[in-house]
């Protein structure tokens, strides 16, 4: 199930000039007097304007103000223009205060950028004349409203049988005003944007799509076709590879569903051997999380079709990566499983082998996403990487913790403050959390080598567990990051920003910028 996708280009000529069907500007919010010299409530156009705001001879705030524009993150407002300009649409965006001297943040850029594309929704050709700098700042303003703009564009198609009138369709084609469109960098930035974009997009459909219709070969044969196309290598196995393989856990896991589990490994190798450093990343599949014999409430259920965003994130973000070819190599590992209830589940209290040949004593059949991570990450381990991320929507602790929207990381505290800058610099919030000898001590198993939640089943430190018993599983000399994204992998609410309803393809833009990290800096 794949969504149409938005195009993007940059121009450097007038934006009231512009044949489109609306234009896009930022205002700023002037919150008191004192601060901004002119009255309170008084609104502010942002830079990259001035032509439009030259056509309405001076009105163009005021009329705006008149129309109940603030200025406040989020806001669109749409004005005709009236032959005042030649786009026939005005929509303004709102960019909140005024920044002090610099340029307005790039998440405020990507979120404003997304809310106007999204508002505009209808609207066939739509230009962005968004404030952007000419400074160092500039490719990452650009990079910022680039993928804003991409992702607000997004829409799942969805199984609805008859056309649906009162849904407009989303902006085909956006048009970026920039200082000059012929520049090196700024073209650098709409490609990288694309692809992303590209890889966002295929995440949020795989997490949105149903899972009657997505268990676990469909989604291994989908990833894999995708990734063949995109030149990656490609190994799945099959469950009967799983046996001869010894993945224990994958086994374990997807041994109560018809639908049998799949490991899919995806494979770039850059020209000459790049910096020769090696990435792995490996992200949790399962195509459904019903808890199997420790089954879970019936309410919000459904939303476990997301508990796939973790492998969802990681299959889309190789296939930017086979785009992008950044000088390092990078090997994606999904693990795919359905978590069912049945005669042939696995139960509380089964020991089972794992891929690293360590035994686990099962204690909660819900805690399934850290078996089929254990054999992933032994793999990759076994394989040879010097980094290894791996993301999951792992623990409902991590939601607790942290919220909806920041991501939970724990691993060797250099790389995890690599993911927190990464994420800072994506929009895509993290934040670094302990791996407590304590909590490892109540995984202690009377009869195997470790339980796989406390032995108690004691919810303290929740989230720590799953981070804690990962990390048997990685071997010494590996670095390593394991990102929880229960929370921020899959957003219930009504759209904002550039986030839309379902899944977020949280984390492929964090991903994608430790690949470049890693390509940089080693
Ligand atoms: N997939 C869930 C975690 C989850 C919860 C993701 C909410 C997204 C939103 C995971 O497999 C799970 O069930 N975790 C249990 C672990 C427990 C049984 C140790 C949980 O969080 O309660
Ligand atoms: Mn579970
Ligand atoms: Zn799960």
């Amino acid at each position: 199930m794949t969504s149409p996708r938005t195009t993007l280009s940059l121009v450097d000529t007038d934006p009231a000039e512009l044949a489109v069907d609306a234009i896009v500007i930022g205002v700023h919010s002037q919150t008191t007097e004192q601060e901004s010299g002119s009255p309170a409530g008084a609104l502010l156009l942002a830079s990259g304007a001035e032509s439009i705001a030259a056509a309405f001879d001076g009105k163009l705030t005021e009329t705006l103000a008149l129309l109940g524009a603030t200025g406040g993150p989020g806001e669109v407002i749409k004005l005709a223009t009236l032959g005042t300009v030649t786009a026939p649409v005005v929509a303004a965006v709102g960019l909140g205060p005024e920044p002090s001297g610099a340029a307005p943040a790039p998440e405020t850029l990507r979120r404003a950028a997304g809310a106007a594309v999204r508002a505009l929704a209808g609207a066939a050709r739509v230009a962005l004349a968004l404030p952007l700098p000419d400074d160092a700042d500039a490719p990452a303003a650009l990079r910022a409203v680039t993928e804003g703009a991409l992702l607000g564009g997004y829409r799942f198609a969805g199984y609805k049988t008859k056309p649906q009138p009162a849904r407009r369709t989303p902006v085909a084609e956006v048009l970026v005003a920039v200082p000059d469109a012929a520049d090196a960098t700024a073209q650098a930035e709409v490609t990288r944007a694309q692809a992303v974009a590209g890889a966002v997009r295929t995440s949020r459909d795989w997490v949105n799509t149903a899972p009657n219709e997505l268990r676990p070969p469909s989604f291994a044969d989908a990833v894999a076709t995708a990734a063949r196309e995109a030149g990656l290598g490609v190994e799945v196995l099959d469950e009967a590879a799983l046996a001869a393989g010894g993945y224990g856990g994958i086994l374990a896991v997807g041994q109560g569903s018809e639908a049998p589990p799949r490991l899919v490994k995806l494979t770039y190798t850059p020209e000459g051997g790049g910096n020769g450093k090696r990435v792995a990343l490996v992200g949790k599949g399962i195509t459904f999380d019903t808890g199997g014999i420790s089954i879970k409430p019936a309410q919000g259920m459904w939303e476990m079709k997301s508990d796939m965003a973790g492998a969802a994130a990681v299959g889309a973000a190789m296939l930017a990566v086979a785009a992008l070819k950044p000088s390092v190599a990078v090997t994606g590992y999904l693990p795919m499983a359905e978590n069912m209830p049945s005669g042939t589940s696995y139960r509380p209290g089964d020991v089972i082998t794992m891929y690293s040949g360590k035994r686990v004593e099962v204690l909660n059949t819900d805690a399934e996403g850290r078996m089929i991570l254990a054999d992933a990450i032994a793999r990759a381990c076994e394989d040879g990487a010097d980094y290894l991320f791996e993301t999951s929507t792992l623990t409902g602790g991590q939601v607790i913790a942290l919220g909806k929207k920041i991501a939970g990381v724990m691993g060797t505290p250099e790389l995890c403050e690599r993911v927190r800058a990464a994420g800072d610099a994506t929009g895509e919030p993290a934040w670094p959390m302990p791996l407590p000898d304590d909590v490892r001590k109540g995984m202690d198993s009377d009869v195997a080598d470790i339980s796989q939640v406390n032995a108690g089943m004691d919810r303290a430190g929740h989230m720590l567990q799953g981070g804690v018993f990962l990390r048997e599983f990685v071997t010494d000399e590996v670095a390593w990051a394991h990102i929880d994204i229960a929370g921020p992998g899959y957003h219930s609410g009504e759209a904002t920003g550039y986030w839309t309803k379902g899944g977020t393809g949280v984390p492929v833009r964090t991903l994608l910028h430790l690949v470049d990290d890693v390509a940089a800096n080693g």
